[in-house]
């Protein structure tokens, strides 16, 4: 694991007073960078998790491209709902359709992180194992 400046992250330690470091599970993924740093990558809005996600080089599916009209981006947040965005009225409709919603329910493209801290989310069960597959289908058939 290492941050936007290719360092180890000491895991063991909280994140400094300004950076964001974000862990995608179940594959334990952890970046970290200083907040407000990030180039928006053009994926969802920015500061999104789908956002860090493509900066990072981390598989989140986004068929919609990040703009809220479909639920393949769909995370449950464990750790730092404080310090996320609101959800709007789009985004809490598009959650009612998502497979297996529950309080924590998100869209990676639509929460925005808006303050250092730690966050740590779970791309569900169906993606990750169209993750274990390395690339889209539409993508790896190619
Ligand atoms: S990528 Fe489609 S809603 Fe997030």
């Amino acid at each position: 694991m290492t941050d936007s400046s290719n360092k180890p992250i000491d895991l063991t330690q909280p994140p400094g007073d300004d950076m964001v470091r974000v862990t995608f599970q179940p594959e334990g993924r952890t970046v970290e960078f200083k907040y407000g740093t990030l180039p928006y990558d053009h994926h969802g809005k920015p500061m999104s998790f789908l956002d860090v996600a493509e900066n990072f080089g981390i598989f989140l599916d986004h068929a919609c491209g990040g703009s809220c009209a479909c639920t393949t981006c769909h995370i449950w947040v464990e750790e730092g709902a404080d310090g996320l965005s609101a959800a709007d009225d789009d985004e809490l409709d598009r959650l009612d359709m998502a497979a297996d919603p529950q309080l924590n329910s998100r869209l990676g493209c639509q929460a925005v992180i808006t303050k250092p801290g730690s966050y740590v989310v779970e791309i569900p069960k169906w993606n990750r194992n169209y993750v274990s597959e390395g690339k889209p289908l539409t993508l790896a058939e190619n």
